[in-house]
């Protein structure tokens, strides 16, 4: 199934890491549409380990929670509000060390 509307055209994607794995993300998504147009639904655990995705899309449920590397080190975002950049890593388990 196809994620894009014939005729639209958008900028060209550039690459973010996913557990180590390069996916492709555009310039204005977030990181929750890039994991799921990738099929990468799992974005964190949950106490027991099950499995965690994207559920509201609108920023309440937390349910989105990734890791992010920054600057000073891995920080929790929620994927739906957060937009993709050129190079971000993200974690969908406890943040590396
Ligand atoms: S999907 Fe609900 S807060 Fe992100």
């Amino acid at each position: 199934m196809s994620r894009l509307v014939p005729g639209v055209t958008r900028p060209a994607p550039f690459a973010i890491a996913i557990d180590g794995a390069m996916i492709p993300a555009h310039p204005g998504e977030t990181l929750a549409a890039a994991m799921v147009a990738a099929g990468a639904y799992r974005m964190r655990d949950d106490r027991s380990g099950a499995p965690r995705g994207m559920l509201c899309n609108m920023g309440t449920c937390s349910e989105c929670f990734v890791w992010i590397a920054m600057e000073d080190g891995w920080r929790r975002r929620r994927a739906c509000l957060t937009l993709a950049e050129d190079g971000m890593r993200i974690a969908t388990h406890e943040a590396p060390l």
